[in-house]
């Protein structure tokens, strides 16, 4: 769990994002049921499915809108792939995985500074995923190759992704009101996905 104000070092960029989405963390972490004892396949399952039905649409958003600040590689970063692969590995054809319903109500990335709020939320959700994938292993034997390949997107090079996406991210500019944009864009894209998780009925 991100704890905003931990790091005075950090650039002010990153001190506003900690601080504006910490308390939008909290709530989405306590209603995801990874840890919850009535977690089970089918609902891991269902799971996989709702954040695909995220991840697809707004990724791809996130590349046609042609607005994401140079350094940034998307085509190297992208996680849709892995929670196809993890579809089909629990046993979803192509096809359904087509037809899975997608959000319509994705955060607007009409400007460079929301394009990077939403990134903040999907790279730094790539942190949490490593004691999410170690929790799935021991509770539903879930491993990269079997649905659980998402949780581990980027394996051992975790930490230096995460890395390097701060100092992308400390290269951006500075002045407050565009912080506040990114901060705004990240605060939408957690509540968006909250929104969406919601409505497909998978959250506790
Ligand atoms: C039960 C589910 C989750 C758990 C247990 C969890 C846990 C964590 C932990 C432990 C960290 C800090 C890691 C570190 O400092 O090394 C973290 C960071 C973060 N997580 Fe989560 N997380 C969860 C779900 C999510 C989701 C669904 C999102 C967004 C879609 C998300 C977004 C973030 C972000 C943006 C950070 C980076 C904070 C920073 O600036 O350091 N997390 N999470």
């Amino acid at each position: 769990m991100p704890k905003p104000h931990q790091d005075p070092g950090a650039p002010a960029l990153l001190q506003d994002l900690r601080a504006g989405t910490a308390t939008l963390h909290v709530a989405l972490e306590k209603r995801l049921p990874f840890f919850s004892e009535q977690l089970d396949a089918a609902w891991y399952r269902r799971l996989i499915q709702a954040y695909y039905g995220f991840y697809q649409p707004l990724e791809a958003a996130l590349q046609a809108s042609g607005l994401i600040p140079p350094g940034y590689d998307p085509a190297q970063r992208r996680k849709t792939p892995a929670l196809a692969g993890d579809l089909q590995a629990l046993g979803l054809d192509p096809t359904s995985i087509d037809a899975l319903p997608r959000c319509e109500q994705l955060p607007a990335l009409s400007h460079p500074g929301a394009c990077l709020g939403t990134l903040y939320v999907l790279e730094g959700a790539t942190l949490g995923g490593q004691i999410l994938r170690r929790e799935m292993a021991q509770r539903l034997d879930l491993n990269e190759d079997n649905g659980g390949a998402f949780l581990d997107v980027y394996g051992a090079a975790t930490g230096r992704r995460w890395k390097d996406f701060l100092d992308y991210l400390g290269r951006m500019p500075e002045d407050a009101s565009a912080r506040q944009q990114v901060v705004s864009a990240a605060q939408s894209t957690f509540a968006c996905f909250e929104r969406w998780l919601d409505s497909r009925e998978v959250l506790l």
